[in-house]
């Protein structure tokens, strides 16, 4: 199946809001820069450790483009029109072909609301429906909140790359997680 930017994939209501998951499109580019870079100064525990321009978000969101002729599913999510997550599914390539990435933030005034287990099934779906068998992601040993997530979600921890992670002048260890889907 091939995603198309902008591509509406689902819509689900939190309590009276409409919630779209759809496709990244060039246009969210100032909306997907607003929600990482309030997450670098909340500190969350992210791939990012520090805050990007607007030129870095810029050329952020054409990677995500230009990943999606290569077969990845970046999706954000919006609520009245503003870009409230993100998530991506990322199959690897050649001999890693049947294991995907994935990779989920949430703005912290919509945490809590089940919002990331929907993203996170959602990726599932789409990744089965893609043939995929493993998915993988990485997250900070601190970061408790992902990893009850993935672990509710079935995710098994299976290794440890001690101080994999750095941010300021402090190292994190990382933890790496597995789902095996069932087809
Ligand atoms: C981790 C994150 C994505 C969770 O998203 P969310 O939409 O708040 O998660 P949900 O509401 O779907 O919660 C699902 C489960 O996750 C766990 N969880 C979520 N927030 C938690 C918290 N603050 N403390 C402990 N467990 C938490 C719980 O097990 C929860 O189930 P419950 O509500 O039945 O207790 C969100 O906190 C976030 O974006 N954090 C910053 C960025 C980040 O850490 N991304 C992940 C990097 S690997």
């Amino acid at each position: 199946m091939k995603f198309k930017p902008g591509q509406l994939i689902k819509t689900s209501w939190i309590n009276d809001e409409k919630v779209s998951f759809r496709c990244v499109k060039a246009e969210d580019t100032y909306g997907l820069l607003n929600h990482l870079n309030g997450l670098v100064k909340e500190k969350a525990f992210i791939g990012l450790n520090r805050v990007l321009t607007r030129r870095e978000g810029i050329k952020f969101v054409e990677k995500l483009l230009e990943s999606m002729k290569e077969g990845d599913v970046p999706l954000i999510i919006e609520v009245n029109k503003k870009v409230v997550g993100w998530g991506d599914l990322r199959p690897g390539r050649h001999s890693r072909s049947h294991v995907a990435e994935i990779i989920l933030s949430i703005d912290k005034k919509y945490r809590k609301l089940g919002i990331g287990t929907r993203m996170i099934k959602l990726l599932i779906e789409i990744a089965k429906s893609l043939k995929i068998k493993i998915i993988s992601l990485t997250v900070v040993a601190n970061n408790i909140a992902a990893r009850n997530l993935y672990k509710k979600l079935g995710f098994k921890e299976v290794g440890k790359i001690p101080e994999g992670r750095r941010y300021g002048n402090k190292y994190y260890d990382e933890i790496l997680m597995v789902k095996k889907l069932v087809h």
